[in-house]
């Protein structure tokens, strides 16, 4: 039987979400059913919200999530009901191209759920990364339900479902911070912070973080940044290089999404340095770069998706740098909100007032 649960729905362009009842299926095969115990407001949903992923309005939003599964379908091996979870925006199909030569990090044919939830008059929703976890249930695929130790508050725990990951892993992973090196962080939210505790924990010897709000600097220094720069008033070019004895930084991590921060990540770079974009940017923007420099620095310009994790390998991972007290999961909650509260919170976020706000439902 159908479950009718409460949800936050964004049902158009730039339009305040509204908490709405929401159809969610009985698991089919492949798929399951999750009770969501905590759910992060991350940048990502409000992209959503302002049309900027794409046009497929009405979206079921929250895509940063702990829980209990509540049932499993048919043919579902990897979880069972009562096991604890982080929810997966990546669960790697095992055949496509990419996972064929061994990059399932990179999955091209991630899967979801197969059944839609639906508004009560049958309006097909679509979740936000495939999950739409602001929301009392959520139907996902199997795949999806990364089981991780309970010990976790779910608070801290669903984090890893997004945010924190995709920071993570776009150091370490994507940007392959190892011992010694030195790194620059552009934009110290929750993606920037993550960033920058994993590359305290890789060793690096000087981590810069840059933003143009004072307070998420002082943040940032409490997840292990050692220099901090606001791009409001001095150059953060001249600044990275300044604090990297005059060469600029191995690795740099954008996690902004914007052309200037860009341009910012690309010329803050040492020679042969890595460049990893993180921040998404609006389908409008475009960048200009000289191509003689492109050519000159060498090195390399990534993109990171996920943090290219395998949440199989990399979610039971983080949680036990968390429980071992090396990840300080909770220093990314700013507060915890009901499901009335994805709206406010979108404004605080927006106002630079929180690293995350965090739904408990
Ligand atoms: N690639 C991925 O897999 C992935 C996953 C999650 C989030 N994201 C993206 O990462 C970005 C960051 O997400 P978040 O949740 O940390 O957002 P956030 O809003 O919490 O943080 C963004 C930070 O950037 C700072 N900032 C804004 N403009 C700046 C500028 N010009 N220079 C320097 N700093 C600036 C803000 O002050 C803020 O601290 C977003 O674009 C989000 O969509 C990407
Ligand atoms: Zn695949
Ligand atoms: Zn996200």
């Amino acid at each position: 039987m159908p479950h009718l649960v409460r949800g936050v729905v964004a049902r158009q362009k730039g339009a305040p979400v509204s908490l709405e009842t929401v159809v969610v299926p009985d698991p089919g095969p492949g798929e399951v059913l999750v009770a969501v115990r905590a759910c992060g407001v991350c940048h990502t949903d409000l992209h959503y919200r302002e049309g900027a992923i794409n046009d497929e309005f009405p979206f079921l939003l929250g895509h940063e999530a702990a829980g209990v599964v509540d049932a499993v379908g048919a043919g579902v091996t990897s979880v069972s009901a009562g096991d604890y979870v982080v929810l997966a925006w990546r669960a790697p199909c095992g055949t496509c191209r990419s996972c064929l030569r061994g990059r399932p990090w990179y999955c091209f044919d991630s899967a979801n759920a197969v059944q839609p939830m639906t508004l009560e008059d049958g309006t097909k929703l679509s979740p936000a990364l495939g999950i739409g976890a602001f929301a009392e249930k959520t139907l996902v695929a199997a795949g999806q339900a990364v089981k991780v130790d309970p010990a976790a508050r779910p608070e801290a725990a669903g984090l890893i479902g997004c945010g924190v990951m995709a920071g993570f892993g776009a150091a370490l992973n994507t940007g392959a911070v190892s011992r010694g090196d030195t790194v620059a962080v552009i934009g110290c939210g929750g993606v920037g912070d993550a960033a920058i505790a994993a590359s305290a924990i890789a060793g690096a010897r000087t981590i810069v973080a840059v933003d143009i709000d004072d307070r998420k600097l002082e943040w940032a220094r409490g997840f292990g940044a050692t220099h901090t720069v606001n791009s409001s008033r001095v150059d953060p070019v001249e600044a990275i290089r300044e604090l990297t004895g005059g060469f600029g930084a191995d690795v740099v991590v954008e996690a902004v999404g914007r052309p200037e921060t860009y341009r910012q990540a690309f010329f803050a770079r040492d020679l042969a340095g890595t460049l990893v974009q993180v921040g998404v940017p609006d389908p409008s923007m475009t960048i200009e770069l000289p191509m003689i420099e492109l050519f000159g620095r060498g090195g390399a310009l990534k993109s990171s998706w996920y943090g290219d994790c395998l949440p199989s390998r990399d979610f039971p991972m983080l949680i036990d740098l968390y429980l071992a007290g090396r990840l300080d999961l909770d220093g990314f909650v700013s507060e915890t909100i009901p499901l009335e509260g994805v709206e406010d919170a979108f404004a605080r976020m927006e106002r630079g007032e929180v690293l995350r706000s965090v739904v408990v439902i």
